[in-house]
């Protein structure tokens, strides 16, 4: 009995440090700890429908063993058939009734949220970001505020965004599960969310449907922040300089470099782009969603994404076809891309 406890109590305890662990490769990757509206949400409807199906499961269980005790076949009885009971009709309204009954107490919380989760009436004043998914990172758009980037979704704590949602290529799904459910990202038709976040924090997301080679890869973030902090990267962001020349030679080689390269997909302000949008890309912390920040990393990325992220969309870049852009170039290039930062392009407003 006691070996059995041990047991037990060890396998309860790998249980616990399997989910610690799979919680904390990525902070707030997790449904359970909500830190916005659409999460705290879904949370009450997955705490409403698991205590259903545990009564449920211990009510079933409890009947079945006790049946199974009672009718077991007892010495002496092998030939015997014990009552049968056909017809009865309290019986069947009984349990038919209760699992309709079972089935309002789901369903009622569950369409309530999914209506409240659905809420567009506050769209106009309302920060509004365009989304597009695409094989194998996201685009964000600011219309109203005249803003494009990539990767890191800027919103303030406390506010109500709204999220248009297409994708470029195939069907993909937007998942922040500290801030809310998913929503499918068609190319066909906009889907539209919003986000509520209640605390400042860097928020991880993940595309939550099978989308090709590096769909695995396909992260991002939601960065929320105070209201003053967010105006301050707004402001930030809509004086990102396209034109900005760093000081130093190599990075501006390395700047010449990547308008030869790069920038026939890529884009540094306000300007649409096939490849994600690199404005103040200096001041990230991640490359290509998946990738440390660092210069070292950069410079692989650019020499060699495939093996980083396969399939992604960089593979047919001209460069890597004709292998124009040596070591020593993609060094400057990654040079250049660190100094893109708000502090370095306009000193004045970075404070
Ligand atoms: Cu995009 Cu999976």
């Amino acid at each position: 009995m006691k070996e059995w406890m041990g047991k037990i109590r060890n396998l309860s305890l790998f249980t616990l440090m399997l989910l610690l662990l799979s919680a904390c490769g990525k902070d707030n990757l997790t449904a359970l700890v909500p830190k916005g509206y659409g999460a705290e949400e879904s949370l009450r409807v997955i705490i409403i429908t698991i205590t259903v199906m545990i009564v449920v499961f211990v009510v079933v269980m409890a009947i079945f063993v006790y049946v199974l005790m009672k009718f077991r076949q007892k010495k002496g009885q092998e030939n015997m058939i014990p009552k049968q009971t056909e017809g009865n009709k309290t019986l069947e309204i009984v349990w038919t009734v209760i699992p309709i009954l079972l089935l309002i107490i789901i369903a009622v919380p569950t369409i309530a949220v999914t209506y409240n989760l659905a809420d567009e009436t506050e769209k106009e004043d309302s920060i509004n970001i365009n989304v597009t998914g695409k094989q194998f990172w996201w685009h964000f758009e600011y219309p109203e505020e005249e803003i494009q980037t990539s990767q890191d979704l800027y919103i303030p704590v406390g506010q109500k965004v709204y999220l248009n949602m297409l994708s470029s290529d195939v069907i993909h799904s937007f998942w922040v599960p500290a801030l809310s459910g998913k929503m499918d990202v068609n190319p066909d038709n906009e889907n539209t969310m919003f986000i509520e976040a209640y605390e400042e924090g860097v928020y991880w997301g993940k595309c939550a449907e099978f989308c090709g080679d590096s769909h695995s890869l396909m992260d991002f973030k939601i960065v929320v922040v105070s209201q003053e902090e967010y105006d301050q990267w707004v402001a930030d962001m809509q004086n990102v300089d396209p034109e900005f020349v760093p000081e130093s030679t190599t990075a501006q080689e390395g700047k010449a470099l990547f308008e030869d390269s790069c920038l026939s997909c890529h884009a540094v302000g306000n300007t649409p782009s096939v490849g994600p949008n690199l404005s103040n890309f200096g001041d990230r912390t991640m490359i290509a969603g998946v990738l440390e920040h660092s210069e070292e990393e950069l410079v692989e990325w650019i020499l060699d994404p495939a093996s980083k992220k396969p399939g992604n969309g960089m593979l047919d870049a001209p460069y890597l076809q004709d292998d124009s852009v040596s070591e020593e170039d993609a060094e400057k290039i990654a040079e250049y891309l660190l100094q893109l930062k708000a502090s370095e392009i306009n000193p004045d407003s970075a404070e």
